[in-house]
């Protein structure tokens, strides 16, 4: 991805773009590389306490609320400019239900920005597919080809962009400790035969040095209908 690559999207979405700066931000799933620097008013709902105490401690002094609570169990009179959804909404049990919340919480005019990888493409969903199964038994029930009638029976419009990054680290140990991030799960919940599996994957595929994985993403720009 092309440095300034979401600052260009960005303005592309809010056209007019106005002051992207001033917007009101929700952002679910919370994560300190995204979106904090282009806006001065974030709310971001992150569930997972370990992730919560690991943001909150850096990001002291910073203007923005961080509420420890699923999604699913936040609620808000205040309105949002922009939601952004990056790699969550496959954790959602009713979709439809819960995009329609997004939907009451965004101004008129508001967008949502919904982005989730591609399970079938590229070597991340190869990955990913292999050790969801195995962590979970089953896959993901909302996934991003199901996305399009989601948006559609909850009241959006949408834009479907494609975007394809990487997922880079400098060694095997970097990979598996954004394992928790990537399926959601304590890595105590990990059992001891499935961790030496995904070692043994990683060592296949890159030795003990850097791991580069492709990573074919979504995205849907979506508006009130
Ligand atoms: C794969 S990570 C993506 C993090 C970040 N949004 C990004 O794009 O890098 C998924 C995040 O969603 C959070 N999450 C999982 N279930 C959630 C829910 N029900 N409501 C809000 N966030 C949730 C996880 O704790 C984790 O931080």
């Amino acid at each position: 991805m092309k440095k300034g690559y979401w600052k260009r999207k960005l303005k592309e979405f809010f056209l007019p773009p106005g002051n992207l700066y001033w917007m009101w931000v929700l952002e679910m799933g919370f994560s300190l590389k995204s979106f904090q620097g282009f806006f001065k008013n974030i709310v971001a709902v992150e569930p997972s306490k370990k992730l919560f105490d690991k943001i909150n401690s850096k990001c002291s002094g910073k203007k923005f609320s961080l509420i420890n609570k699923n999604f699913e169990n936040f609620n808000t009179p205040k309105k949002f400019d922009f939601v952004l959804a990056s790699y969550v909404i496959h954790y959602f049990k009713n979709p439809v239900f819960q995009l329609k919340r997004i939907k009451s919480m965004l101004k008129p005019g508001g967008k949502l920005l919904l982005i989730s990888n591609m399970p079938d493409k590229g070597s991340y969903g190869k990955f990913y597919i292999k050790f969801k199964k195995m962590l979970f038994d089953k896959l993901d029930p909302c996934v991003y080809n199901t996305f399009p009638g989601f948006l559609r029976r909850s009241g959006f419009k949408f834009k479907k962009l494609k975007l394809k990054t990487h997922i880079r680290t400098p060694n095997k140990k970097g990979f598996l400790s954004m394992v928790e991030l990537i399926f959601d799960i304590d890595q105590n919940k990990i059992s001891k035969k499935i961790k030496d599996q995904m070692d043994d994957y990683l060592k296949k595929r890159f030795g003990n040095g850097p791991t580069t994985f492709d990573l074919y993403s979504v995205i849907f720009v979506c508006s009130k209908r």
